[in-house]
């Protein structure tokens, strides 16, 4: 199931005519697009076990739920990959309706903005892995990453690290478990840290 997630990817990469802009900034690779959700697959299902819901649905909620993100739009790929999450797990053994029914829907809602309480449990988990992985030392790395493609020098890290931190607190904000707001709190601490390692590091600007 990995592979035919990492396949989809690359293929999705392979066949655009022109990326336009977006093509050369590191997200919208298959490789970080991949492991982003390898990421999200391993949180989410952590999560769900600490909190009771599902680990098979979230899990494997998880691995379709950015599918698509490289082929269609942004507002059209969680509808998408609800798609191919379906045609994949009816035309490959035996998964219970239900249970497909369950992945599916978590797949398709997985972009509401709205209160994640209000979504059942497994897409609840997905949804606060998905904002996660966004924030801590991955989301630093992330923008040191961005900065590099956009021929900045280090000397805008503090500018760019406090939108990891701005974006750590908001995380903090939407999630709702406890095991999610332990890891928000965790990772914000290290982006904290980053920030200030840094600015004790590198001169004021003159
Ligand atoms: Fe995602």
């Amino acid at each position: 199931m990995e592979e035919f997630v990492r396949d989809y990817l690359t293929a999705s990469v392979e066949s655009e005519q022109d990326g336009g802009r977006m093509r050369w900034y590191p997200w919208h690779s298959a490789a970080y697009r991949f492991n982003h959700i390898r990421n999200v697959v391993e949180l989410s299902a952590h999560i769900a076990s600490e909190e009771g819901a599902g680990i098979d649905v979230t899990r494997v909620a998880a691995l379709f739920h950015d599918i698509a993100k490289l082929e269609v739009d942004q507002d059209r790929h969680a509808e998408e990959g609800a798609r191919i999450a379906r045609e994949y797990l009816t035309s490959h053994e035996e998964y219970p309706s239900s249970f497909i029914d369950q992945v599916v829907r978590a797949v398709e809602e997985h972009s509401y903005q709205g209160p994640v309480a209000d979504l059942p449990r497994e897409t609840q988990c997905l949804v606060e892995a998905d904002i996660l992985d966004k924030v801590g030392a991955n989301g630093v790395a992330l923008v040191l990453l961005r900065m590099g493609y956009e021929s900045r020098t280090h000397t805008d890290a503090p500018e760019m690290i406090e939108r990891v931190l701005e974006r750590g607190e908001e995380a903090l904000d939407r999630v709702e478990s406890q095991t999610a707001r332990d890891i928000a709190h965790r990772r914000l601490k290290r982006a904290r840290w980053f920030d200030e390692w840094l600015e004790d590091e590198i001169a004021a600007p003159s």
